[in-house]
């Protein structure tokens, strides 16, 4: 009951603040003559997994720097579309149009490739 009451009284709080604060959203055909966001903005998305400039790379992150860039787009796409599962990146790749993947594919694929830092897989002593 008490539960009940609590729902029912935030909510009318939040109704409260929802009218009270007029939010305006600019729509979408207002940007259709912006210029195109670049590969490297759009790989910015990617730096907090994959490392800035897709560099950061351990067993269970792959790397994106250097990748073969018509792989990089099959990949995306195949994410995108669901029909590669995946536990993070079908809901990444989701919102990415085929021409935005094609302008990170452009810009990953031309960043050099990193070494692999580790010549075992396990730890040293
Ligand atoms: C929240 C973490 C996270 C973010 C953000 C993220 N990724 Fe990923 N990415 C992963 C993981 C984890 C995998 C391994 C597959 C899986 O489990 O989803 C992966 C796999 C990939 C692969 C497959 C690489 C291979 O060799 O198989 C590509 C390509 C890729 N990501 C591209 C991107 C791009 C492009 C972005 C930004 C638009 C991005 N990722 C953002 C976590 C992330």
């Amino acid at each position: 009951m008490k539960r009940i009451l609590l729902t029912v009284l935030s909510c009318i709080a939040c109704q409260g603040w929802a009218d009270s604060a007029v939010i305006e959203f600019t729509p979408a055909e207002a940007f259709a003559k912006d210029k195109p966001v670049s590969g490297q903005v759009l790989g910015d998305n990617c730096s907090a997994c994959h490392g800035t400039h897709g560099a950061f790379f351990n067993e269970i992150m792959p790397p994106l720097a250097g990748m073969d860039r018509d792989t990089f787009i099959r990949l995306m796409l195949a994410f995108k579309q669901g029909v590669r599962p995946t536990i993070v990146m079908n809901d990444v790749a989701k919102p990415y149009s085929r021409e935005e993947i094609e302008r990170m594919a452009d810009y990953f694929s031309n960043l050099p490739a990193q070494p692999w830092s580790r010549q075992t897989l396990h730890e040293e002593k």
